[in-house]
């Protein structure tokens, strides 16, 4: 029985994402003791670097866990010995010829297993899976790649992405990453409906008046405006991170855990949605804005974006999902770079009571009766619930309050970062929390025709200041399907 041995390359090794997220969680993994014990981790890109140079590099990236950090510097220590540095060109076979050699010698007697983790754009993934299953493909273990977004522009070129990849690569080989999938909250979504009694029967139609899915940020695009402007924030944000809450919030009851069983149902309800109509999306950039003797750059300042870019860096969009538990319901989203706070969120709202006894309580707003859950994704994980309730005393008033489940103060340890359990579930083979290639297809069928459309006809995005709450037209949008921003509600701190 021989022992197994894990290579973790990490193609891209000196960029942004690699050096911010990968190798950090790889060093969490190491240090929470889930990596196998037998494991090395190599960096290729095309600078030259000693492995020492390599080490340094990432070693300004690495952070320890606040509660346990006694022997971290050993460890960290210990761990980037294990880091090893090839450079190479993305497109060349001898190059990754080389590399297998290097593995193979770090590999010797043991049954190795490949990790390629591509931290390159999209324009190379197929050289780089091509050169990778070609010439340094484990001989008698398996070999897996990570991808991350974007998986094409439309429906038709992530289609043809995966063609290629398919190429070089059955689908069980790939891992496409949503690093929304790894966040805790996210996880949790599915415990909560299927392991209380006390939600899933209300997760329909006759219960819930519609779900908000939330993401904001308050910075810009800062120097990745390059990247953004070709894709905008439908595309970075909606089609994947929040559709994929959406797909978990919405789909029916697997038959198991298996990440077969779950992905199987995801599909089904994306395919059970309408695509989306122009008229439910409205569109916003931001511009410049001063405030307190500080002026924060327009979209367009950014000196990587093209002059008089029209490429959206918000959107809302009214979604629908034609099926029983759903139909009629408006599932609308929201995501903008630049707003007023960092957050992402789901928030639930319930129907009203019927013959409230108490409606003379809540004047002629009876909207504020309702009941509404929120899942806060983002920053400070919380789950609550609003619920009405009795202002103590004498008299009869009623007041909207919170059943409250901090993260914070019920679990006070760090969460560990979305890539840490992703990369965890891709060393152990467990493929829950990646998209397939037909949920791809799914996804994009929503969103391509509309996306489309908003080129074709050179809709101008409405202009919203830098630090605000967005573009009025998303009170609009959501007015037209009877709904209210949660997040505007002022009721939450
Ligand atoms: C990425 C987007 O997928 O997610 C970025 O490309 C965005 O534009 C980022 O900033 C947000 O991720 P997180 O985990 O910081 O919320």
């Amino acid at each position: 029985n021989v022992e197994s041995t894990l290579s973790i390359t990490v193609v891209g090794a000196s960029g942004d994402l690699a050096k911010k997220k990968i190798f950090p969680a790889l060093f969490a993994l190491y240090y929470e003791d889930w990596l196998p014990e037998h494991f090395q981790i190599f960096g290729y890109a095309r600078s030259k670097m000693t492995d020492e140079e390599l080490r340094n590099l990432i070693s300004r990236t690495l952070t320890c866990r606040i509660d346990k950090s006694e022997n971290c510097g050993d460890k960290m220590e210990r761990f980037l010995q294990r880091c090893f540095y090839h450079s190479g060109l993305y497109d060349s076979e001898e190059n990754f010829g080389e590399l297998d050699q290097k593995l193979k010698e770090k590999e010797i007697g043991r049954q190795p297993n490949r990790l390629f983790y591509l931290s390159i754009p999209p324009n190379i993934f197929v050289d780089v899976v091509r050169c990778a299953s070609r010439r340094a493909s484990s001989e008698n273990g398996w070999t897996r790649v990570i991808v991350e977004k974007p998986f094409g522009r439309d429906a038709q070129s992530s289609g043809e992405l995966t063609r290629c990849l398919k190429q070089y690569l059955t689908e069980d080989q790939i891992f496409r990453i949503d690093h929304y999938l790894g966040k805790e909250l996210v996880e949790n979504l599915s415990v909560l409906r299927f392991s209380n009694l006390v939600f899933e029967p209300l997760w329909c139609r006759n219960y819930i008046r519609n779900v908000q899915l939330i993401f904001s940020e308050d910075f810009g695009t800062e120097g990745r405006g390059g990247y953004f402007d070709n894709y905008g924030i439908i595309r970075d944000i909606m089609q994947n991170h929040l559709l994929q809450i959406l797909a978990l919030f919405a789909m029916e009851t697997p038959v198991t855990l298996d990440g077969e069983d779950i992905r199987n149902e995801k599909v089904k309800v994306l395919r059970s949605m309408r695509p989306v109509k122009l008229e439910n999306v409205v569109v916003g950039q931001y511009k410049g804005h001063s405030k307190g003797g500080k002026s924060y750059p327009a979209y367009r300042d950014d000196p990587t974006v093209p002059k008089g870019s029209i490429t959206p860096t918000f959107a809302a969009a009214a979604l629908f999902i034609d099926n029983a538990r759903w139909d009629g319901v408006p599932f609308l989203m929201k995501a903008g770079k630049a707003l007023h706070t960092r957050r992402a969120e789901i928030r639930v709202q319930f129907r009203h009571v019927p013959g409230n006894l108490y409606s003379r309580n809540f004047g002629t707003d009876l909207d504020k009766a309702t009941n509404e859950l929120v899942l806060r994704v983002q920053p400070d994980e919380a789950i609550y619930l609003k619920i009405n309730n009795k202002v103590p005393g004498l008299g009869m008033r009623l007041d909207r309050s919170d059943l409250n489940l901090l993260y914070k103060s019920r679990y006070p340890i760090e969460i560990p970062d979305a890539y840490e359990r992703l990369l965890l579930d891709a060393i152990e083979g467990e493929r829950r929390l990646f998209i397939r290639s037909d949920e791809l297809d799914a996804a994009w069928a929503l969103f391509t025709p509309v996306l489309r459309e908003l080129e074709e006809k050179n809709i101008s995005p409405e202009l919203y200041p830098y630090g605000s709450r967005g573009p009025v037209g998303a009170h609009y949008l959501a007015a037209n399907h009877n709904v209210r921003w949660g997040d505007l509600s002022g009721e939450d701190s």
